[in-house]
């Protein structure tokens, strides 16, 4: 067997926290992954070829089934919280918040943190990034000052862990990882090593002590300061709080949860009071839609479990000579451009020499392949300069050879259609009949069916 990069025993080895590339010098910055200030010197290897490594302690080895119940949850009565979660906050889980800088997440936390301490949680919510005053203000200003959420200011993880344990919280909130430091590790607050090893004490005293730790993360762009990825393969569950600045709804999005599906979204609207939930977030998307363009599409989409309908728009104009533009907000551009070759190929219809613009509407950020029809449909009909029916709501994947998929979750798609009012769906031929929903179904076998069934030649 190879030894990893060639590295003698008790020759000294420098590696990488984050990439875990092993190099024999001391660096400022990775030669593999380009991080930096994450070298760290590291123990050579003890065993190779030709050391066996010495016996081990035997293990005890127990069957799958367990007698014991799931752990606890706590709902804080706020659903689209809830359901991010899980079904509510588990106990003695490590729950990671990131987001942009300014996008709410101390708003959302505050507003949590309070719903659950009137829910019967003793919570304790400690700010590094604000003053114990700047805190009480939004409090105030929330209209949370009479609920029972105690309040530091403070960033040395020491005093906040001796703290915890003193006051036996179930819940503590820490906000943020990046300004906590602990005084074992050298570098400074916000580096990768003092992140990380802030991140593993308070998981590993949330297991131990029980206690539901969130911790808060900014996600910054490339810098010194450490992005909450490296904390999150520590915590049970990583939550992304986004949305655009200039819109008013905000997602918490859940990327991995071990006590829950991942997938699944909550809806919430940032108002002078804070952050409102939004039940219906599809009436919320659909909301500005006017009169029928081209270019609009209603994409019958699926977050997790839930239902969400969203417009997407298109807009075709002809290019500058030598430089055409693809645009994207919202959507997948390597996506995008699948599509317009799947366009042209299948469909014959070339985008060559147009700009193209696409923007998902009310900033909704969609994933799923799902929306590949739409997204088609769309376009095609921005170019044609022809209105799809605006009563239909669109879904489907497409494959490379200018074929649709169908897609999961099909009925919840066309109940959500239906109970906001539209008539007709467009969507890949169905394997399985559906349950008459009510709507008019225009199954269509391919692309080319799709768009000279609806947008076709006149
Ligand atoms: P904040 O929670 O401080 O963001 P983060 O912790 O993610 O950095 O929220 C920042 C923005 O939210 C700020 O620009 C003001 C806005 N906001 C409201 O619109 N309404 C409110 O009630 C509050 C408290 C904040
Ligand atoms: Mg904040």
């Amino acid at each position: 067997m190879a030894h990893i990069g060639g590295i003698m025993a008790r020759e000294q080895v420098f590696s990488c926290t984050v990439c875990g590339a092993t190099q024999s010098k001391w660096s400022g910055r990775c030669d593999a992954c380009g991080s930096w200030n994450t070298i760290v010197e590291d123990s050579p290897l003890a065993t190779g070829p030709g050391k066996a490594l010495k016996r081990g302690a035997a293990l005890t080895l127990t069957d799958l089934a367990t007698a014991e119940a799931p752990p606890p949850r706590t709902e804080a009565g706020v659903a689209e919280l809830d359901r991010v979660l899980g079904g509510g906050l588990v106990a003695a889980s490590a729950i990671l918040v990131g987001g942009d800088p300014g996008i709410g997440k101390s708003t959302l936390l505050l507003q949590a943190a309070a719903r659950f301490a009137r829910n019967g949680l003793k919570v304790v919510y400690v700010t590094g990034e604000e003053s114990a005053g700047q805190v009480q203000m939004r409090a105030q200003r929330l209209g949370l000052t009479e609920s029972p959420v105690k309040l530091a200011a403070a960033t040395a993880l020491r005093d906040i862990l001796s703290t915890l344990e003193s006051e036996q919280p179930q819940l503590a909130i820490i906000d943020s990882i990046q300004t906590m430091w602990l005084d074992t590790v050298e570098s400074a607050p916000g580096s990768v090593s003092q992140v990380r090893a802030a991140a593993h004490e308070l998981t590993s005293f949330a297991k131990r002590r029980g206690i539901a730790v969130v911790m808060v993360g900014h996600v910054t762009k490339e810098g010194a300061i450490a992005g909450p990825r490296v904390v999150e393969h520590m915590v049970d569950t990583v939550l992304y709080f986004e949305g655009d600045r200039g819109h008013q709804f905000r997602i918490l999005r859940a990327v991995k949860n071990r006590f829950g599906p991942a997938d699944e979204i909550g809806v919430f609207e940032m108002t002078g009071k804070g952050l409102i939930e939004v039940k219906n977030p599809s009436a919320l998307f659909l909301a500005d839609r006017g009169a029928p363009v081209p270019g609009s599409v209603v994409f019958g989409g699926i977050e997790g479990t839930r239902p969400i309908l969203c417009e997407i728009q298109a807009l075709v104009a002809p290019a500058a000579p030598g430089q055409t533009r693809r645009s994207v907000v919202g959507w997948d551009g390597g996506r995008l451009a699948m599509i317009l070759a799947v366009l042209d190929a299948r469909a014959g219809l070339s985008f060559a020499g147009l700009d193209v613009y696409l923007n998902v509407a009310g900033g909704l950020r969609i994933t799923e392949p799902a929306a590949d029809l739409a997204v088609a449909m769309a376009l095609v009909s921005a170019q044609a300069q022809r209105p799809l029916d605006p009563q239909a709501v669109v879904f489907g994947e497409i494959s490379l050879s200018g074929g649709l998929r169908s897609v999961t979750q099909t009925e919840n798609r066309l109940k959500e259609a239906q109970k906001l009012g539209f008539t007709a769906a467009i969507l890949p031929t169905l394997a399985k009949r559906a349950a008459s929903t009510g709507l008019a179904l225009k199954e269509m076998p391919d692309l080319a069916a799709a768009v000279t069934g609806h947008l076709g030649e006149t």
